[in-house]
Formats: C-alpha cells, sequence, structure tokens
C-alpha cells in the first residue's frame, strides 16, 4: 500500500491519530507524513487537526482515488490487488487488454470516472459519464477452458447484486446471463471478453458498469425507459467508493468459488435472483431467433432453454427478451 493508503486505512480504523503515530508506523517523518495530509487535502479528503486528537477524517470526496480504495478494501484474495483509476478513457476494457498482453498479473481493476467509448454487449454503446457511475475493468486469468467462462459472468452478477443490496437495501433482480434490473430498467451490465486457446483460457476481462447517481433527465430520451440508475431505485446520492469497495470484495469471494469448483453454490444463489428462468423468453442469436422455455443453468453456466419444439437448447450468448 502506498504511505496515502496507509494513512488513509489508518485515520479509519482510529477517530484521532497524532502525527508521532503515523511517522512511527510508516517509518517516515512527521514533516513526510504532514505533506502526505496536505495531498489528500488537495484531493478532496476533509481531515481535521487538532494537537489533542491528532489527524481526524472527517470526509471523504467523491470521487474514486486508487489509494483510498485500496485502503478501504482491506485484505482480499485477487481481485483489487493493483487498483487504478483514470480521469476519462475509451474504454477500460481497453486499457485492461493492453495491461494483459503486456503480462500483467490477475486481479488489477481499472476504473474510469468517464469513458468516452465505453462499449455494451453486442456492439452497442455504454454511457459512461463522469462521476455518476462506476465504471470499470477486471483482468483474471483464471484456469479455466473458453466454454467454461460463462461461469465467471454468473459469479460477476451474483455478486453484484449481493454488494448493490447490502450497500443499498435495493435487491436487483438478474436477467440471464448478466443484466442487473430494478423494477423491469436496467442498472449494471457486464461486457466479458477474452483471449483463448482451444482448450485454454489465456485471459479474461470483465467489464463492469454501474448506472449509479444518474438523475432520470441525465439519460437520453431514448433510455429513459429501459435503464434506471441506484439513485433513482434507492432515492438517495450513493458513495461511489464505499460501493466500488463492496462489489470488489463480492467479487473477489465469488471468483474464489468459481476457481474451487464450488460453482454449484454460486449458481444456486444466481437461481434465487434471476427472474430469467421458468419464464417465456425469446432469444436472439446473430440472425437466428428462438423462443421457449428458460429452464435452468447447466454446470458451465449455459441457459438451457426449452424451445416451441421440445428441444433444450443450450445458450451462451446473445439477447435475451422475457415475453410477457
Ligand atoms: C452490457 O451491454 O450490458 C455490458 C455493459 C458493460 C459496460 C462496462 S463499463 C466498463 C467497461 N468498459 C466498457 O467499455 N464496457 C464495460
Amino acid at each position: 500500500m502506498s504511505p496515502a493508503a496507509q494513512i488513509l486505512a489508518a485515520l479509519r480504523q482510529q477517530d484521532g491519530v497524532s502525527g508521532a503515530d503515523l511517522a512511527q508506523r510508516l517509518g517516515m517523518s512527521r514533516a513526510a507524513i504532514w505533506a502526505h495530509i496536505e495531498d489528500l487535502r488537495m484531493a478532496g479528503f476533509e481531515i481535521e487537526a487538532s494537537p489533542h486528537q491528532g489527524y481526524r477524517l472527517v470526509t471523504a470526496p467523491d470521487r474514486l482515488l486508487a489509494d483510498d480504495l485500496s485502503a478501504r478494501l482491506g485484505p482480499i484474495g485477487v481481485i483489487g490487488r493493483d487498483i487504478r483509476v483514470f480521469q476519462e478513457t475509451s474504454s477500460t476494457n481497453d486499457i485492461v487488454e493492453k495491461l494483459a498482453r503486456d503480462g500483467v498479473g490477475e486481479g488489477v481493476v481499472v476504473f474510469a470516472e468517464a469513458q468516452s467509448k465505453g462499449r455494451g454487449r453486442l456492439g452497442r454503446q455504454w454511457l459512461s459519464p463522469a462521476g455518476k457511475g462506476l465504471w470499470f475493468s477486471i483482468l483474471l486469468r483464471p484456469n479455466l477452458r473458453p466454454q467454461e467462462v460463462t461461469q465467471l459472468t454468473v459469479a460477476a452478477a451474483t455478486a453484484m447484486a449481493r454488494a448493490i443490496e447490502e450497500q443499498t437495501g435495493v435487491t436487483p433482480e438478474i436477467k440471464w446471463p448478466n443484466d442487473l434490473m430494478i423494477g423491469g430498467k436496467k442498472v449494471c451490465g457486464i461486457l466479458t471478453e477474452l483471449s483463448a486457446e482451444l482448450d485454454h483460457v489465456k485471459y479474461v476481462i470483465l467489464g463492469i458498469g454501474v448506472d449509479v447517481n444518474l438523475a432520470l433527465n441525465e439519460f437520453p430520451s431514448d433510455l429513459r425507459k429501459i435503464a434506471t440508475s441506484l439513485r433513482i431505485a434507492a432515492g438517495c446520492t450513493i458513495h461511489r467508493a464505499e460501493l466500488a469497495v463492496a462489489i470488489l470484495q463480492e467479487l473477489d469471494r465469488e471468483y474464489a468459488r468459481v476457481l474451487h469448483g464450488r460453482f454449484t453454490d454460486v449458481a444456486d444463489e444466481w437461481e434465487q435472483r434471476c427472474t430469467t428462468l421458468g419464464q417465456l423468453v425469446s432469444v436472439r442469436l446473430g440472425d437466428r431467433a428462438l423462443r421457449g422455455r428458460a429452464e435452468a443453468l447447466d454446470e458451465s453456466g449455459a441457459l438451457l432453454l426449452r424451445t416451441e419444439h421440445g428441444r433444450l437448447e443450450r445458450i451462451i450468448g446473445g439477447d435475451v427478451t422475457v415475453e410477457k
């Protein structure tokens, strides 16, 4: 952890820490601690200093800062070992793809306050205005076969639903495989991209977008009927850094379950949260369209669809619409 992250972690653990104490813990001079505190103040942290109580963290800014996220995260397994924040980028998936090709280890998470070319599934655009959401991508190097990668998407959707529920009190529903919905409107999407050989995954990029604090009028008119934000659903502004940390912790937990061969536990929770199962759905797969009842998930995370003609089709991609 960087010195700034260690200072923030100490200020969060204890209400009032002296400069001398911080200097001793971090192995640096009190003047150096003071300089780091000034940098944190410049970054928007309100830190009080009093001769009796020492330094006290009063408020944290609504900005994503790598040091702050690391300090809040505490001990984790894989996801969040390395956190990077960009003010603006084309797409965080592109940044992570470059890191992957450069050989960076798994677990790195790249956030952007804004994306100029955020992309969604099936070639769609993903609206990513500055400071309003969580737009981030994670690099994973799992020991999975390409056909098992859907497990990660299922795990990610489950983790996202749990973290959002914990932090906002609102329970999102999962629409297969990776959309989180509130009141029938989408609030979060997951774009899974991978590089693989025939039988072996080289790396997976999980790109996740959450509409956190957008107001209704901040969505373009064509999205207002189909998209929503956590702020609209919960009726209050959501602290993005706190939510981001809860999300990374849940994602890390679910990733461990997949890697340890416990996908069935993940799938059980996913099934409880998923509104697609049991419904009559239509699935668009490029030019092809299928209709049928969504019956279950298989062990690789694929959707088993009982078609109108009674056949069981295994669906691993495409666009699913629940029929009314
Ligand atoms: C979907 O279509 O539902 C998936 C949306 C994924 C959006 C996220 S935002 C962070 C990451 N970077 C991107 O360009 N896309 C993903």
